[in-house]
């Protein structure tokens, strides 16, 4: 059976709100970081809601650009889909155009996936980029001071997609998975080594996201429909970043007004 967990949902009224308390969340857990250990390594998803984040943090209008420790942070994926960096599919693309072209990250901490390669080649490559940059011996495994994850409306996190083979690998720390429902190949971190970060967040946006939400938060545990699930963080505390349309059908403590931000809580046994 999993492990039980403590899921704090943090719900802000609009999408703009959200990605402020997103972005004030992978600052904090980079100044947090470098603070206690001196190097900060987030691992963040692509798709489509990270995007403003992503934005936020290199907007010098804003006061993230100034907080991050850039020169001591470590960037990676979560996930990346395979195709060649440049491509308008890619995460790395989407991250290089709304803050690695404007932030003062140097090359060598940007850890990207080489979606470019064979499927299983480029799974190996980061895998060894993992086990030398976080200098790992034998069978240890990564700890990501933060895990920013997103949920798809199929309950799929990282490429973690339903009834694909990466649900069951526990022993990999990256592997590349075929999802036959997208008909293409994926590289993604495993869920173990997802749980074991520090700090893990999902950002999620939208009223399409509601019922999904409901489902694996609320209902019975099935990873395989919803892989979403197999988040349990070690820590055990699990962060939702919400916005009210997505935090709909989940409990709304009592007081609180959708109109208004508001932080619920409930318990995965
Ligand atoms: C990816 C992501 C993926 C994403 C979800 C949600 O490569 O697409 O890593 O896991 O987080 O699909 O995507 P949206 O934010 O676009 O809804």
């Amino acid at each position: 059976m999993p492990r039980p967990v403590t899921v704090t949902y943090s719900v802000s009224p609009s999408s703009a709100a959200v990605a402020r308390a997103a972005a004030q969340l992978f600052t904090d857990a980079a100044v947090n970081a470098v603070q206690h250990r001196g190097t900060a390594r987030i691992a963040i998803s692509g798709g489509n809601t990270p995007e403003t984040v992503f934005e936020l943090l290199a907007n010098p209008a804003h006061p993230f650009v100034t907080q991050v420790p850039w020169d001591k942070l470590d960037l990676y994926w979560v996930d990346e889909r395979c195709v060649p960096p440049d491509h308008a599919e890619s995460n790395y693309w989407m991250t290089r155009e709304a803050m690695l072209s404007k932030v003062p990250l140097a090359a060598e901490r940007i850890h990207r996936m080489e979606g470019e390669l064979d499927p299983h080649v480029a799974a190996a490559r980061y895998e060894s980029t993992i086990r030398n940059t976080f200098k790992l011996e034998g069978a240890e495994t990564p700890t990501f001071d933060l895990v920013l994850l997103g949920m798809g409306d199929d309950g799929h996190t990282a490429s973690l997609f339903p009834h694909t083979e990466a649900l069951d690998n526990i022993t990999d720390i990256v592997i590349a998975n075929h999802v036959l429902q997208k008909e293409t190949w994926r590289v993604t971190l495993t869920f173990p080594v997802i749980n074991q970060g520090r700090q893990v967040a999902f950002l999620i946006e939208g009223a399409g996201k509601a019922q999904v939400l409901h489902d694996v938060f609320t209902g019975p545990y099935q990873p395989e429909v919803f892989p979403s699930q197999l988040i349990r963080p070690a820590s055990g505390q699990l962060t939702l970043l919400l916005d009210a349309a997505a935090a709909s059908k989940l409990p709304v403590p009592s007081g609180a007004s959708p109109a208004e931000p508001y932080i619920g809580s409930l318990e995965l046994a």
